[in-house]
């Protein structure tokens, strides 16, 4: 009875141990993010309905993947936004298998600049849920990337609402 009892609990000690392994990110693979790479939004690089950049200077290869027709695997280095305060950012290949290398950013914006209020893989989210757990029903050629067709549920906001926010960045007003 005792016996079974402790092994239990070595089961239960070893899960938890290998759960939390398989989110740990793998820091080798990290890229550097300073404040300064969340720039003004109008000041990145459309594509379609949201924009790009890409902080390890390969911005053509992002473009690349984010205009294709068909999908792709982003690059290392790969931001992509659609409204000012939510951002993914993708580090190098094996950082985090479970969210093909992306993580989620969450922003304080205003028009100093902007500051991360909370960034990470499945656990971040906004008042809607977690960015991940939508964002995982884009088809898997799509690499994360909802655009409005790639197997996402919709967001409740019409097109135009979605421009509005994108041309409100308070960024964008400061001299530069
Ligand atoms: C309720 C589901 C949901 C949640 C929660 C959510 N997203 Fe999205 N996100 C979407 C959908 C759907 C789109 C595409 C919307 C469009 O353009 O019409 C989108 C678009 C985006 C885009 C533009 C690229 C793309 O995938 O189209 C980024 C970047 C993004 N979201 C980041 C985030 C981040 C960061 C979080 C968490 C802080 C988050 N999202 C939370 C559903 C969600």
């Amino acid at each position: 009875m005792l016996k079974s009892k402790y092994r239990t609990l070595i089961l239960l000690l070893l899960s938890m141990a290998f759960i939390g392994q398989s989110n740990s990110a793998d820091d080798s693979k990290k890229i550097d993010i300073p404040d300064s790479a969340f720039k003004c939004l109008i000041e990145l690089t459309a594509s379609g309905t949201f924009f790009v950049d890409n902080l390890l200077g390969n911005l053509e290869a992002t473009l690349q993947v984010a205009n294709s027709s068909s999908g792709g695997k982003f690059p290392p280095g790969s931001l992509v936004t659609l409204v000012p305060n939510e951002v993914m950012i993708k580090h190098r290949e094996g950082w985090n298998p479970g969210t093909n290398d992306w993580e989620f950013f969450l922003l304080n914006i205003s028009a100093e600049g902007a500051n991360i209020a909370a960034r990470g893989t499945e656990e971040v989210g906004n008042q809607a849920g977690s960015c991940f757990g939508c964002h995982q029903l884009a088809r898997p050629e799509w690499d994360l990337v909802c655009g409005i067709n790639h197997g996402c549920a919709p967001l409740p906001f019409t097109r135009e609402q979605i421009q509005g926010v994108q041309n409100s960045d308070p960024r964008c007003s400061k001299e530069n």
